[in-house]
């Protein structure tokens, strides 16, 4: 089947409560290690290219490496810009077959943010393509920051409720305690599902995004450290907490450094025990299949979107 925009699967999700897992793609086997995990799963799945992501990888690249995914593959695949940083790199992505994009203007003020996704969302939806935004902060909630700042950077329902209306946006990224990268918390791992509820409940129609959301998995740091790598005292989101959010409301679950922790600590491995190794398809298997397995654990046991496609 073509690409498809989120709509149906986010309208499904919200229906049977379950998440869809929204997976960062850089390279060829990062792609494939997703789709063979979520056809598997019959699942259905988002790509998603960061600008960065873009750039290294290069448009015509990334959308005939997901044609070849589409061509092997009968599930529900959006392709979708992951925090699109201006009107311009938004365009871009939809003149170019994306289905789906993201505008962040988590960094600007309310009005500012209104007015951007809103033109943004003018010219997708003239284009058939659906739009993602962002309200509230992400920036890694730490013990340190005291009470007041931490609340300033959480997503205000009523707030939520009004941009929304204002902007038309299909989906909304809200801040509840999460934050990018493997280091999340400082001490115990801590959500604001109050947050979330009261979001629910004022747009009840409205999918909800969760980024910064990965596990940070345990098994996968210590692969890395234990095989020349150095990154202590890292922590991400338990999955108990994933999925207690896929079945709360959350439809898309964004999913970066878990597929980096993998595609790393698979290749160090290699590396490490194997030191004669200069095969790159000797070192980018074991890394392609530790992301499949990454993936379909994610797919099945966390975000419950296994026979969703
Ligand atoms: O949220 C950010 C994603 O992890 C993408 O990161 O901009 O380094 O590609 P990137
Ligand atoms: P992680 O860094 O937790 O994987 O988050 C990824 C993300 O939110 C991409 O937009
Ligand atoms: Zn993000």
């Amino acid at each position: 089947m073509p690409l498809v925009t989120t709509k149906e699967m986010f309208e499904k999700s919200m229906k049977e409560k379950f998440a869809i897992g929204a997976f960062n793609v850089n390279n060829m086997e990062i792609i494939q290690g997703i789709v063979d995990a979520a056809a598997k799963e019959n699942s259905p799945v988002i790509l998603q290219a960061s600008s960065s992501a873009i750039k290294y990888a290069r448009i015509p690249y990334l959308r005939k490496m997901i044609e070849a995914a589409l061509e092997e593959h009968d599930i529900p695949i959006a392709l979708h810009l992951d925090h699109g940083p201006d009107f311009e790199t938004c365009k871009m992505c939809i003149d170019n077959g994306f289905t789906s994009v993201m505008i962040d203007g988590s960094k600007y003020d309310f009005e500012e943010n209104v007015a951007l996704t809103k033109q943004v969302v003018d010219y997708a939806h003239s284009k058939g393509v659906v739009v993602e935004a962002e309200l509230g902060k992400l920036a890694g909630i730490e013990d340190d920051v005291n009470v007041a700042d931490a609340d300033a950077m959480y997503t205000d329902p009523e707030q939520a409720r009004e941009f929304v209306e204002r902007t038309g946006c299909d989906s909304l990224a809200i801040a509840i305690g999460t934050s990018h990268g493997a280091y999340k918390f400082k001490g115990e791992a801590k959500l604001r599902f109050d947050i979330l509820h009261k979001v629910k409940e004022l747009i009840p129609n409205t999918p909800i995004v969760l980024h910064g959301a990965s596990t940070v998995i345990p098994e996968l740091v210590d692969l890395c450290n234990n095989n020349g790598g150095n990154i202590p005292g890292a922590k991400g989101v338990p999955d108990e907490m994933l999925h207690q959010a896929s079945i709360e409301g959350v439809s898309k679950i964004n999913v970066d450094t878990d597929l980096r922790l993998a595609m790393t600590g698979a290749i160090r491995e290699v590396f490490n025990s194997n030191p004669e190794v200069f095969d790159p398809r000797k070192y980018m298997l074991p890394a392609r299949d530790l992301i499949e397995k990454t993936v379909s654990h994610k797919i099945r046991d966390v975000f419950g979107s296994s026979n969703k496609a």
